[in-house]
C-alpha cells in the first residue's frame, strides 16, 4: 500500500524515506529548512506502515530539544492516523536526555540509583557547582601557590569569579564529552604535555603549521584563549584560531624576544594549566560526590550513566539493541560526544555507521527548492 504523505516529497526525499534496506546507515545532509525533519518523521512512519518495523515502539527517534520531541511525536501520530495505522504503546520519541532518563528509571536497580532519583535542573547544577568551587577557592585554592592572586591576575583571571567560570565550563565540557574526573585529568594533561613539547620546535623552525592542529585541540579542550564558544562545542573558526596563535607566538619571535623568554613563558603556562586541571578535577569529583549523597543526578549524568549501563551490561545492552530495530537522530550535527557514544552502543553493530567514509551514504542537496547550502 502506498504511504500517505503530508506533502508530496521530492524524489530525493522519497528515496531516503522509502529506502528498503534497514542495515545501511543513512545520513541526510541538506540546507536549513529544506525538509530533513520531514524526512525523519516520514521515514519513521514508512518503516511502520510498510511492515519493515510494524511495531512503532521498536523505533527510537531522538531529537535535540523538548519542543522538537513533542512536535515530532505529534507529527508521527498524525501521520500514522492518516495512514490508518493504530497506535499502540508509547512511542519512543525523545530528547537524548529524556531517553536516557527513561532507560535509567527502567534499569535503576542495575544502575544502583534510587528509582525516584532527583534530577537536578540546570540552575540546580549551576548552584551546586558554584558551591563546590567556592569551597575549593576558599580552602585548597588559597594554599595553592600556582593559583595565588598574583598568578590569577597574570592568567588574566580578573577575580575568583572568572576562575570559577572557567572551572564550571571545563566540568561541563568534560561531562559533555562523557569523561569522568579521572579521564578528564588524563586527557587534558596528556594534551597539555604534547602541546608544550611540540611548541618550542615549531617556534624555532618559524613554522607553526605542525603545531597548529595540536594547539587547536588543546585549546578546545582546555577552553582557554578562544572563549566560551569553543568549549560549547561550536565549530572552531580555523582562521581566527590561527590568527590568534600567530599573534601570540610569532609576534614574539618577530620582535626577537629571546628564546629564554619563550621558555619561561612556556613553563609558566604549563604550570598554570596543571593547576587549572588539578582544580577542575577536584571540583568535578567533589561535585559528583555531593550529588551521589543526595540521590541526585544532573542532566549530563543521565547520558553518561545510560551509556555506561549499556556498555557495561551485556544483557541490558542486548535487550535494548533487540528492542530498537531502527534508530533515527535529528540534528545529528549537534550530537555531543557523550550522546554519540550512547547511540553507538545502543545501535546494533551494523545499523549505525554514520561518518565512516565508504560505509556512509550521504544524500546531499536532495531538495532542489532549497537555495541555502549550509549543512544542517
Ligand atoms: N516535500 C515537501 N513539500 C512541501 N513542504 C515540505 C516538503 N518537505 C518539507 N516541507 C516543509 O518545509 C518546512 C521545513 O521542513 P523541515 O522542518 O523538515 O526542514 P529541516 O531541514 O528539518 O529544517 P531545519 O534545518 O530548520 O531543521 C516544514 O514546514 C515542512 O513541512
Ligand atoms: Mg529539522
Amino acid at each position: 500500500m502506498k504511504m500517505q504523505y503530508e506533502y508530496e516529497p521530492s524524489p530525493q526525499q522519497r528515496a531516503i524515506i522509502e529506502e528498503p534496506r534497514l542495515d545501511i546507515p543513512l545520513k541526510v545532509v541538506a540546507g536549513a529548512g529544506s525538509g530533513k525533519t520531514f524526512v525523519l518523521a516520514h521515514r519513521f512512519v514508512w518503516l511502520v506502515t510498510s511492515g519493515k518495523v510494524p511495531e512503532a515502539d521498536r523505533i527510537l527517534a531522538l531529537t535535540f530539544t523538548n519542543n522538537a520531541a513533542a512536535e515530532m511525536k505529534m507529527r508521527i501520530k498524525r501521520l500514522l492516523r492518516l495512514n490508518d495505522h493504530p497506535i499502540t504503546g508509547e512511542l519512543w520519541v525523545h530528547t537524548f536526555h529524556g531517553f536516557a532518563a527513561r532507560l535509567l528509571r527502567e534499569c535503576s536497580y542495575q544502575v544502583g540509583i534510587a528509582p525516584e532519583f532527583q534530577l537536578l535542573t540546570e540552575i540546580g547544577q549551576q548552584v551546586e557547582l558554584n558551591r563546590v568551587i567556592d569551597g575549593i577557592i576558599a580552602g585548597d585554592f588559597a594554599q595553592n601557590r600556582a593559583l595565588d592572586p598574583d598568578r590569577l591576575a597574570e592568567l588574566s583571571f580578573s577575580s575568583p569569579d572568572a576562575f570559577r567560570v572557567l572551572l564550571v565550563r571545563l566540568i561541563k565540557y568534560a561531562k559533555r564529552c562523557g569523561l569522568s574526573p579521572a579521564q578528564f585529568r588524563q586527557q587534558t594533561q596528556e594534551l597539555s604535555e604534547r602541546f608544550w613539547a611540540a611548541m618550542p620546535t615549531a617556534c624555532e623552525a618559524g613554522n607553526l603549521s605542525g603545531a597548529e592542529a595540536l594547539i587547536l585541540e588543546v585549546q578546545q579542550r582546555l577552553g582557554r584563549a578562544f572563549g566560551e564558544d569553543v568549549v560549547a562545542g561550536a565549530p572552531v573558526d580555523d582562521a581566527k584560531a590561527t590568527r590568534e596563535l600567530r599573534r601570540f607566538y610569532y609576534s614574539d619571535l618577530r620582535h626577537e624576544v629571546l628564546r629564554d623568554d619563550i621558555d619561561q613563558r612556556r613553563m609558566r603556562e604549563q604550570e598554570i594549566e596543571r593547576a587549572i586541571i588539578d582544580a577542575a578535577e577536584a571540583a568535578y569529583q567533589l561535585y559528583q560526590q555531593r550529588l551521589a549523597e543526595a540521590d541526585s543526578i544532573d542532566f549530563d549524568d543521565q547520558i553518561m550513566m545510560a551509556e555506561k549501563l549499556l556498555a557495561g551490561n551485556a544483557d541490558i545492552r542486548r535487550r535494548y539493541q533487540e528492542r530498537f530495530q531502527y534508530i533515527l537522530v535529528d540534528e545529528f550535527q549537534d550530537t555531543s560526544p557523550a550522546q554519540m557514544k550512547m547511540v553507538q552502543v545502543l545501535a546494533k553493530p551494523a545499523r549505525l555507521r554514520v561518518n565512516r567514509g565508504s560505509q556512509t551514504r550521504e544524500v546531499d542537496s536532495y531538495c532542489a527548492r532549497c537555495p541555502a547550502r549550509k549543512p544542517g
